[in-house]
């Protein structure tokens, strides 16, 4: 059945300008990391995709080896966005990435050259799409020279096949040097994406300020630390269907440490005040952070994206909240 689009899906979406660039990207992005499988509920997976367009999510984030299986993602992207919104492809972001484990052998993995042009047209097939919005080199490997990562990032957007560039994970160094050679090819770093929340701040010490001095914009990702910045994992144990319990997920039960419980209760006592949820309250704090372009939410069901979605009613922090904020994560 053909979903009806709500005429007024813009108006309730803040959109903002990412780095240099005009481009506008919405304050909340879905990430189709986890919940998008060929392993999950593709109704629900549909539902989802919807939900957000409706709710004026046109920022949708990809990358070769989501799933589980690695790729089913975007199989199930491209089967969900040809079924529903082929005709809404121009009011859509959709990025992808490369430099994960993908395939066998020396190619399917790192940042090289050779991956990143096999990947992205391998990308491009399972989705469907003719083009990328955004593709980015998924990782610094430690190894691949950032030039030639770099220029294959440049010659895929020569060739047609992305509109903009990023980079995501690169050290301090490598991702000045990126940003660097892509600004003299005359294909700017669109956006840096990193690892960000009330319970991860190393990005603080460097990326963020970084990216925002060199006018790149800035994405969040894990913005509820994969769900531990929610009330689920509060009473110390792990709920059945959580990521935490999952044999797929990536948040292992080991990670729910009694330390990072113990922050979140403190965290959540301080929402509590403000009159939003613990999840609700860390995607404000991250969004009151103007240098922050979007942050990349994973929802496993609607329910839980309308939850983060109530995050936009109240991004205004007191220095006194702020400074409580740090002390509950140790800062
Ligand atoms: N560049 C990179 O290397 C990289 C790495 C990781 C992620 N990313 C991107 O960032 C996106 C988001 O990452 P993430 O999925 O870790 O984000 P996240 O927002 O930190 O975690 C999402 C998970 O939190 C739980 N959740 C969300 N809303 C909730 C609510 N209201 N109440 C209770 N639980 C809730 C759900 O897990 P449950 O299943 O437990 O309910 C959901 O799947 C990814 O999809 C991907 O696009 C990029």
């Amino acid at each position: 059945m053909n979903y009806t689009l709500n005429p007024a899906r813009y108006e309730q979406m803040p959109y903002r300008r990412c780095g240099r660039s005009s481009l506008l990207l919405p304050a909340i992005s879905l990430g189709l990391w986890h919940n998008f499988g060929s392993v999950d509920d593709p109704v629900e997976a549909e539902r989802m995709l919807l939900h957000a367009f409706d709710a004026g999510i046109t920022h949708f984030d990809l990358a070769n080896n989501y799933g589980p299986e690695p790729g089913s993602a975007e199989q199930n992207f491209g089967r969900i966005v040809k079924k529903q919104l082929s005709s809404h492809r121009d009011e859509m972001l959709v990025s992808s990435k490369a430099g994960h484990r993908m395939w066998l052998g020396p190619y399917g993995d790192e940042s090289s050259r050779k991956n990143l042009m096999a990947s992205c047209d391998q990308s491009l097939r399972r989705t469907g799409l003719d083009y990328f919005d955004i593709f980015y080199s998924h990782r610094y490997d430690g190894v691949t020279p950032v030039e030639e990562t770099m220029q294959a990032l440049i010659d895929i957007v020569r060739q047609g096949k992305a509109l903009y560039v990023g980079i995501s994970k690169y050290p301090v160094d490598k991702q000045l040097e990126a940003y660097r050679i892509l600004r003299e090819a005359k294909v700017p770093c669109l956006l840096s994406q990193y690892k960000y929340n009330l319970q991860v701040r190393q990005v603080e010490q460097g990326n963020l300020p970084t990216a925002a001095e060199e006018g790149t914009g800035f994405v969040a990702f894990s913005p509820l630390n994969q769900g531990m910045l929610t009330d689920k994992y509060l009473s110390g144990r792990i709920p059945e269907g959580s990521r935490a319990a999952r044999p797929d997920g990536f948040l292992q039960r080991d990670q729910v440490t009694e330390e990072v419980v113990a922050s979140s209760r403190r965290l959540s006592a301080i929402a509590q005040r403000r009159g939003q949820s613990l999840s609700q309250m860390a995607l404000a704090w991250l969004l009151h952070d103007e240098r922050v372009t979007s942050v990349i939410i994973g929802a496993r069901t609607v329910e839980q994206m309308d939850a983060s979605f109530a995050s936009l009613q109240n991004v205004q922090f007191s220095l006194e909240e702020l400074a409580e904020i740090d002390a509950a994560c140790g800062v």
